[in-house]
């Protein structure tokens, strides 16, 4: 790639200037422009890969040159030297806070906007005030100040007169831009909010947990502890995002007229600004308001604890100013809090559907996060221990979106005299599964205590057959909780094959005993009226579901680690159950996207004697993958000797090593000939190691076994079939302005479908700019660059085209 070819995004450049200034000014900018898209936008522009090489020619350039490095360069996000203490910084405008109205009802929407009325002297004829309402995020507030467009200073609110110079750890957050978009105004502050995301929250909180050490209390904790984090590095692996919401100083910039508009402008500089905020007139937009976002707060990806209301015009807000330390132009309304004291009642424990053991902690009634709560996970043993919980405490109970209710900490200051002991798992449960009585196991390095049982254990085994029956898996339609609890209580299905020779009588028989035990025999049974619609239904449900595709089918085996993404993985690739259920693990950890744990997941699952044997009942229920196909035959590639070599792990024999012994001539199978070959030249102690490995357990027929395996696999494959490259393989599309019927998402998925590129800038590579309605200056460089110009019908035909 020449710079020459972007000129537009550099250009400034004088003649003279060293071509790597040059070109560092154009990877800075297309980074930073990359990352506005990924981060902010949330539309990534070019695949990751991309990405992190243009990243690295940058780092290489700046450490040939250390004076390019610049405080708007990407480089500068990944974090600086650990700090001894945060700086102090004076705001130029202090950070106020606003005043809360806990009325969680829309009567404190009313209350606000009739006092705002009273004080601006509005008679009952006045029209309705004008609000900008948006969302409160449950973060902490931050002080951006931008010079010239160039963020130099990020600092804390601290306690709204003086702060905390947070920039090293803000420059890490991807979404907050290191340079504003035109703008270059002498000082122009920028107010928000930075936050933590639910799901990276999760995600962390998951993995520390998985790693035995300590879980976040919430998102907005772990966000607060990652700003003021005092190395940089550490901040740079906590995900966080940012919302602004306002200024602070401005010097040089021609602020607009009102809030509404000022959030527009800085949103086109750049800034990420969240799009749930409205204009809206009066209270009863602020109460409909209000209603909308609680109807929707579950379903946002982040915390808030509330809305906030803001007179919009500039004018008004100078009008009613301030009191004390609170602007009168604003209100935060609250929601009902996520988080809540209760007590715990007992501590139980729940098998999972792979027989993970999970205290939950049995609560006294809450409501929280509005709902009533009466369990809430307490995660695994350690973290049970490490908050300290026991029966008799007095918790904090949080529910936040659709996450699972969770023990957040005790109130120690509440403990009474009689509380319970610490908790632990195995005398808690004697040692035995709750539910099946096998024996619990904790293994090295895991944080979970599990039931050996497997399918022996009916907990495990009525969620292995809901997970099976499931919509994205066999999609038994009307196979709900109800029915499998009665199913394998009773007996009528031990093994995800029974449910295939269920009769209809044995269902009209489930039901007759179960109704019998509960003692719910409805009337009309009674009466010797037997309704059998619901189990006609379900026979032909489970009849229907015989033929699924065979990712599906993967996926409802319920394999450790196998989601989704993989079961497609494996299915396009293997293209056979019987292919992929005797694929040795050094096969699958040679499959893209399939790491060494997923790897041994799959084989550990198929070496069980009992899964092969549910697999084999399936069959001969004649439930069967519609889909199955040879192999892909990209699969030749993956399966180079240096490839497999690689993928038996053996110690010292790394990825270039095995390389170096392919090209020798080296293959899985003479592998065993290493030791007493001269003409294979590797050190001494690597061909000692491989000697070692083969010596070892069953290792050698492993690899035996590999080699017939890939042996038979690749003669599967269609005689010299080429590689299945789409048609559009080599070719690289600009999207711009609005297509009639695709949208950008939609076009983009088929152009890489079928092979193809999209990139974010049109280049003289660009095969073809497809320009739609209201096509902007990417329309124009095409032109300029003669670069070929089509329309939406266009691509639709070169998209059909084979
Ligand atoms: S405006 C003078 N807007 O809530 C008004 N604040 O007490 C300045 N917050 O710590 C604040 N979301 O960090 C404003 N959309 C929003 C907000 C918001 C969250 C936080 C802010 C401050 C507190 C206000």
């Amino acid at each position: 790639m020449q710079p020459d070819l972007f000129s537009s995004s550099s250009g400034t450049t004088s003649p003279g200037t060293p071509h790597w200034q040059e070109r560092a000014a154009w990877l800075k900018s297309e980074l930073n422009r990359h990352n506005h898209a990924y981060y902010a936008l949330d539309n990534p522009t070019i695949p990751d890969a991309e990405y992190d090489k243009l990243f690295r020619e940058l780092v290489a350039l700046e450490q040939a040159h250390p004076d390019l490095i610049s405080p708007d360069s990407p480089t500068q996000r990944v974090g600086g030297k650990p700090l001894p203490q945060f700086e102090p910084v004076r705001h130029a405008v202090p950070m106020l806070s606003i005043r809360t109205e806990t009325d969680t009802t829309e009567g404190g929407a009313i209350a606000f906007d009739a006092r705002l009325r009273r004080e601006l002297g509005l008679g009952v004829d006045a029209p309705a005030l004008e609000y900008a309402v948006e969302l409160k995020f449950d973060g902490l507030a931050l002080n951006l100040r931008y010079e010239n467009g160039v963020l130099v200073q990020a600092a804390t609110r601290g306690d709204g007169a003086t702060g905390e110079d947070v920039t090293q750890n803000i420059r890490t957050i991807r979404q907050i831009p290191l340079r504003l978009e035109n703008c270059d105004a002498p000082v122009l502050e920028v107010r928000g909010e930075v936050y933590m995301r639910r799901d990276a929250f999760e995600r962390m909180n998951e993995r520390q947990r998985e790693k035995g050490e300590k879980a976040f209390v919430n998102p907005r904790n772990a966000a607060a502890g990652a700003v003021r984090q005092l190395d940089p590095a550490i901040a740079a692996q906590r995900p966080l995002s940012f919302f602004a919401y306002g200024l602070g100083h401005v010097q040089g910039w021609q602020t607009p007229e009102s809030h509404s508009e000022t959030l527009d402008a800085l949103a086109g500089m750049g800034m990420p600004v969240n799009a749930e905020r409205r204009v809206v007139a009066g209270a009863a937009g602020l109460a409909e308001f209000y209603k909308h976002v609680a109807s929707i707060r579950d379903a946002l990806p982040f915390d808030i604890d509330g809305v906030v209301y803001k007179i919009n015009s500039y004018a008004l807000q100078r009008r009613l100013g301030f009191v004390s330390r609170e602007p009168r132009w604003a209100v935060a309304h609250k929601y009902p809090a996520q988080e809540q004291m209760t007590v715990v009642r007992d501590i139980d424990v729940q098998v999972g559907r792979t027989g993970k053991l999970t205290p939950v902690a049995k609560l006294e009634p809450v409501f929280v996060g509005g709902v009533t709560v009466t369990n809430a996970t307490l995660h695994n043993e350690d973290e049970t221990r490490r908050k300290d919980v026991r029966v008799g405490d007095t918790v904090i109970v949080r529910r936040a979106g659709d996450v699972i209710p969770e023990v957040v900490s005790v109130v120690l200051e509440r403990r009474p005299e009689a509380v319970g002991a610490p908790f632990n798992m195995f005398q808690r449960l004697e040692g035995k599964c709750p539910v099946c009585g096998s024996h619990i196991d904790r293994e090295e390095g895991e944080a979970d205590w599990r039931c050996t049982g497997g399918l022996v254990c009916a907990a495990q085994r009525k969620q292995a057959f809901a997970h099976f029956a499931g919509r994205r898996m066999m999609d038994i339609e009307g196979l709900g909780d109800r029915y499998i609890e009665n199913l394998v209580d009773l007996g009528y299905v031990h093994s995800i094959a029974d449910l295939y020779r269920l009769k209809l009588d044995d269902l009209l028989d489930m039901k007759r005993r179960a109704d019998e035990r509960d003692g719910v025999t409805p009337e009309t049974v009674q009466k010797g009226k037997i309704a059998t619609k619901w189990a006609e239904n379900l026979i032909d449900a489970i009849e229907a579901s015989k033929n699924p595709p065979l990712e599906r089918l993967l996926f409802a085996l319920g394999i450790r680690h196998v989601g989704e993404t993989t079961a497609k993985t494996l299915a396009d690739w293997l293209g056979s159950l019987a292919n992929i259920r005797q694929a040795p693990v050094a096969l699958l950890r040679v499959l893209p996207d399939i790491g060494d744990t997923v790897a041994e997941s799959i084989s550990e699952f198929f070496a069980e004697e009992r899964n092969q044997q549910a697999i084999d009942n399936l069959l001969a229920a004649n439930v069967k993958p519609r889909d199955e196909h040879p192999p892909s035959a990209k699969l030749r590639e993956k399966l180079g000797q240096a490839e497999l070599l690689a993928a038996l792990r053996i110690p010292k024999f790394t990825e270039t090593r095995c390389r170096q012994a392919a090209e020798q001539g080296v293959t899985v199978m003479s592998l065993g000939d290493i030791g007493t070959s001269d003409s294979v030249d590797l050190p001494k102690n690597i061909k000692e190691s491989i000697v070692e490995w083969l010596a070892q357990g069953d290792h050698a027929d492993l690899v035996r076994n590999l080699d017939r395996v890939c042996r038979a696999l690749l003669e599967q494959l269609p005689a010299g079939a080429a590689p299945e490259l789409g048609h559009l393989t080599g070719k690289s599309f600009v999207l711009t302005g609005t297509l009639p019927n695709l949208t950008r998402d939609e076009a983009q998925a088929r152009i890489e479908a079928a092979g193809g590129k999209v990139s974010g800038s049109v280049s003289k590579k660009t095969s073809y700019v497809v320009a739609g309605a209201e096509a902007g200056s990417k329309l124009t460089k095409a032109q300029d660059l003669g670069v070929p110009v089509i329309d939406e019908t266009a691509l639709l035909r070169m998209l059909e085209e084979k």
